[in-house]
Order: C-alpha cells, then structure tokens, then sequence
C-alpha cells in the first residue's frame, strides 16, 4: 500500500479520533470522541460508517464511557445508559452488536480495572477487524488472480457499491482487500464505482481511497452497472455486507440487490466480502428479519457537494415540497450470492457453507 492509514486511532491522553467521513473526497478532517455521547453522534451523523468501523468505535464509545464512570465517580446505570444508546444508534449493521457484546462479556469478566480492560477490549476489536480485512484479501486475491489468467493477464474489471474499503473498517477494507493485494501483485485491476445515492458512499469514499492507491477505477451512476454487464466490461462483482444470514442472505448499501440480478442475468460472478463479524447467525431469513434503516428523506431530496465556492454545500434537487423514500439497505437473496469470502476462506452462501468454515456456530 502506498501510505498505511487508520480510520480510527487512539491519542497520548488516551481518548480517541475518527475521520470524519462527511467531508471526504473534500477535505480531511479529524474529530475527537471524548465522551461515549460522541461517539453515538460519529456513528448516529455518519462521521463513521462501514459496519465494522461502526463496531470498532461503540467499542471505544464504551471505553469512554468506563472512564468517565470511574473518574466520576458515576453509579452502573451510567454504564448501562451507554450501552443502550449505542444500540439505538443505526439498527443494521450487526457488527455493532457483536462489539458491544463483547465489551460486556470483558467487563463482566474484567478482574478489577475496569478502564484498562475496556481500553484492552476495544483495542483488540480494532486489531481483529485488520487481520480479518488482511485476510479477507488474501483468499479474495485467488478469485482476482483466476480471472487475471483467463484472460490472459488483461485487466480484470470489478463492480462495487458503496464503501466496503478500508473507510468502512480499520485498515484495507473487506472489498478493497482483495483489490490492493492483486495490485500489490502486479495483477490490473480496474473498479467501476458506483457512486450510491444518495449519501455517495461510492463517489466520496471508494474512489477517494482507490486514487490514494493508485488504483484504476472510474465512477458510475447506480444504474449504469447494467448495462455494463451486459457488454462484457464487468468480470466480477464484490460487495460488502452489513449483515449476513445464517442462510447466506445478505443485507448491503441500497441498490446492492439489483445488482445481484443484472450479474444473475449475465453470468457475472457477484462475490460479498464477509468479515465473520457481520455475520448473524441467530437469524436465517434476511428479508423478514434484518432490520432496515430509513434515514432522513433529505439526504434523498438534497444532494451534497463542493460549490464553484470551495464551499461544501447541499443542493436540493426536486420540488420543495416533493417528499421522498430513503431505505438505507436492501437484502440479496443467497440464491444470487456466488460465493462468500470470508477470513478463513471462500465458501457457498448458504448455511452449510458457511458452518464449514465455522464450525463454532452449530
Ligand atoms: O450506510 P453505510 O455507509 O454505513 O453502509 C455501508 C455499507 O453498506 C458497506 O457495504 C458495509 O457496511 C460493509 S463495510 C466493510
């Protein structure tokens, strides 16, 4: 990689920062979580985002939280009010819950020091979701290199949504790990960007962080990815996951679902990068059990950008009183899932699949 960076990282005072991902590709601009209130803001605003950045900082939101109970001197239900804003803070990313959950089970277990095991927890989180991402591209680099050598070392093209790259984790990302490890191995690799209305998670982060590594990429409207298919100029599609079956149903970015049809429909292989942390097992059917965010219909009626002024400014692009719908997920079917690329390896989507890789959920 060109310059390693973080998305999240701690200070000498033992606070933390984040990116605040609002004003990417614009200006880069860091924000300091000093209290767990701050915390469910970055995630609540979306400073942060990507499920398991999402994880990582309610890991340390309750590590501020432990702090400022201890320092304050505040009784347990302090504690417990911190555990369940963070929950309430977005309802679809499963890795929220999982990193809270295994706060909890630290500090239940905790010996005693409860700021120094919170601080311990959380950063392991952070250093799990790494290793996870590095490993996710180790085992996505194979299906890159297989289509590398069919055609013969050409350019292989790849179609995302949304940001499932290193600004929705720690480091590398789940989608972007593949990506910068074929790069790295001197495979061409080429992305179509979609740019994921209505926040552009596609136009503002993906090709923020592809042109930081120099990686070919050109951006797309959501519904160009069709047509593209169907002239041969896609080879594969990866995408993320924000949460994920016990069947292999796949919640994502709005928009993920179709385009698992057109790949469907075009033989186009339609690849999720699964960090074994978004998956939820307890639950088999994506599309009456994943709970589906709804945002603010403004950030559909609005768009947000840089002005001829420098300025970033938001743009409304309809009627002022023309109302709007603003379903933040959608779930693919795992009919239409490939494969799934996990950590410890590629495996169907479905719940045989992924049990033989872990085992642990039987
Ligand atoms: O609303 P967002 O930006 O949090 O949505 C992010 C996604 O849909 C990502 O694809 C997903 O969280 C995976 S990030 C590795």
């Amino acid at each position: 990689m060109n310059t390693p960076f973080r998305t999240i990282w701690t200070t000498e005072d033992r606070y933390v920062e984040v990116i605040d991902q609002r004003q990417l590709p614009h200006e880069f601009v860091t924000v300091r979580l000093e209290t767990y209130e701050d915390a469910e803001e970055a995630i609540k605003e979306m400073i942060v985002r990507g499920a398991p950045l999402i994880g990582a900082t309610a890991a340390y939101g309750i590590y501020l939280a432990v702090r400022e109970m201890v320092e304050e001197q505040l009784n347990g239900s302090f504690l417990d009010q911190a555990f369940s804003d963070l929950r309430a803070s977005r309802p679809t990313a499963v890795n929220l819950f999982w990193a809270l959950d295994k706060m909890r089970d630290a500090l239940d277990n905790s010996s005693g020091d409860f700021i120094e095991t919170a601080w311990n927890a959380a950063a392991a989180i952070v250093e799990e979701d790494v290793e996870t991402c590095r490993m996710i591209g180790v085992h996505g680099l194979t299906l890159i290199e297989e289509i590398a050598q069919r055609k013969k070392g050409d350019v292989v093209n790849i179609l995302t949504h949304c940001n499932a790259g290193m600004l929705g984790c720690v480091e590398w990302g789940t989608v972007t790990s593949p990506i910068y490890q074929a790069q790295q191995k001197g495979i061409k690799v080429h992305v179509w960007v979609d740019e994921t209305r209505p926040r552009n998670q596609g136009s503002n982060l993906t090709a923020y962080e592809l042109t930081r590594h120099n990686v070919p990429h050109t951006l797309i409207v959501d519904n160009a990815g069709g047509h593209l298919m169907q002239h041969g100029m896609v080879d594969m599609v990866i995408v993320g996951t924000d949460r994920t079956t016990r069947q292999g149903d796949v919640a994502n970015k709005i928009g993920t679902y179709l385009k698992a049809l057109a790949a469907n429909d075009n033989n186009i292989p339609f690849y999720v990068a699964l960090p074994s942390t978004t998956l939820d097992m307890s639950i088999n059917n994506g599309l009456t059990e994943i709970p589906i965010e709804e945002r603010n219909q403004d950030e559909v009626r609005y768009m947000i950008g840089k002005g001829k002024n420098g300025k970033i400014q938001p743009v409304l692009i309809c009627p002022e009183t023309t109302p709007a719908s603003n379903f933040g997920f959608d779930v693919t079917p795992a009919r239409l899932v490939t494969k799934i690329i996990t950590e410890r390896g590629i495996c169907g989507a479905s719940e045989a699949g992924l049990l033989n890789l872990f085992p642990e959920f039987k």
